[in-house]
């Protein structure tokens, strides 16, 4: 049974101690308001919403699309279930990401771990258009999460957006979304998410941004930094390409001075401690990688000059 966010802040007021409002299911925001979100990872806040997240998330393409064995399934589980438990929350999907939005749905309802999320996900109509296929699509989603309420609605890559951006303006004032915006990963967007970002009125944008791929930095993110909109970065290891940049090189002596203690740290920090960045968006399915990729949610961060040697070590190699 879902349960409307009016109810729910209702519930929030009345439940007080902090077990009681995880026990009853709160969304996101009313068991955030209440300081219930496990603390230790750096947070940053998107400025139109205020909502605060971690600035590390799980990215859910392509691993979360898996069948229904309980083999394939049980590693999943033990990843998102870890991941709020160690203070995460933001989860990228998408409807067209295979079965990955049902999977993730799915496990997060088993787990119960729904207050812990910011659930972001995206209308995805893949050549489609027209509002009443949003609003399926958006339905759809709520149903796969077993909520009224989603934290985060994008429009993937762009799409239809004329109609589908002032739909989930709409959703948002009725209080079904959170937060609204759109994404990329193509440089051959860039211009019209440029145009889009100056034109119209959104919370967060999410765009490819990696050590090996800096484009986004020419002029999207300061953008989203002069328009006050929030940034995911998605494809942050551009999909693993830049590991394959450093195969078998060290880290250099000074990471440490940033807490850095792997590759996949590296370029996370690298990428979180640009300015612009509210979070970055790895790809995580394994125990592993949700440890060393949450890691770079702690500790220090690079500032300008540290973010400028970094890019030259990595250049360097
Ligand atoms: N337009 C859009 O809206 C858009 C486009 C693209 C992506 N996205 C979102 O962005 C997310 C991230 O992109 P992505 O998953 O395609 O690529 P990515 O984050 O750049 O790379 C993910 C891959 O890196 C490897 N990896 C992850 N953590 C690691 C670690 N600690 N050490 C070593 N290797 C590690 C894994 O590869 P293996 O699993 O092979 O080991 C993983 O599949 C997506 O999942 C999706 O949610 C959105």
């Amino acid at each position: 049974m879902t349960r409307t966010r009016r109810d729910a802040l209702k519930l929030g007021a009345v439940a007080g101690a902090a077990g009681a409002a995880a026990a009853l299911g709160l969304p996101w925001r009313a068991l955030r308001a209440q300081g219930q979100q496990p603390a230790g990872l750096i947070e940053r806040k998107i400025p139109h919403t205020g909502d605060r997240i971690p600035i590390i998330g799980i990215g859910t393409a392509r691993r979360y699309d898996v069948g229904a064995s309980e083999a394939a399934l049980a590693p999943l589980r033990q990843v998102l279930r870890n991941f709020t438990r160690m203070g995460g929350s933001v989860i990228d999907t998408a409807p067209t990401y295979g079965r990955a939005e049902e999977v993730v749905g799915r496990l997060i309802q088993q787990i119960g771990n729904r207050d812990r999320v910011f659930i972001a996900t995206k209308i995805s109509l893949r050549g489609r258009s027209g509002r009443q296929a949003g609003i399926e699509q958006m339905e759809q989603s709520m149903r796969r999460f077993g909520t009224d309420h989603i934290e985060l609605m994008q429009v993937h890559n762009l799409g239809d957006w004329q109609t589908q951006l002032p739909l989930i303006r709409e959703w948002k004032a009725a209080g079904k979304l959170g937060n609204i915006g759109i994404t990329t990963s193509f440089d051959g967007q860039y211009e019209e998410m440029e145009r889009i970002m100056r034109t119209q009125e959104m919370d967060m944008i999410q765009v490819d941004y990696a050590i090996n791929n800096r484009n986004a930095e020419r002029r999207i993110l300061p953008l989203a930094a002069d328009r006050g909109f929030g940034v995911l970065i998605n494809l942050p290891f551009g999909r693993k390409s830049t590991f394959a940049a450093v195969h078998g090189k060290p880290l250099p002596s000074w990471a440490a001075d940033y807490d850095i203690h792997s590759w996949a740290q590296y370029f996370l920090k690298w990428i979180v401690s640009h300015p612009a960045v509210t979070a970055a968006i790895p790809g995580t399915a394994t125990m592993s990688y949700l440890v060393d990729n949450l890691a770079a949610a702690r500790g220090r961060l690079p500032d300008a000059a540290g973010r400028r040697r970094m890019l030259e070590y990595f250049q360097s190699l």
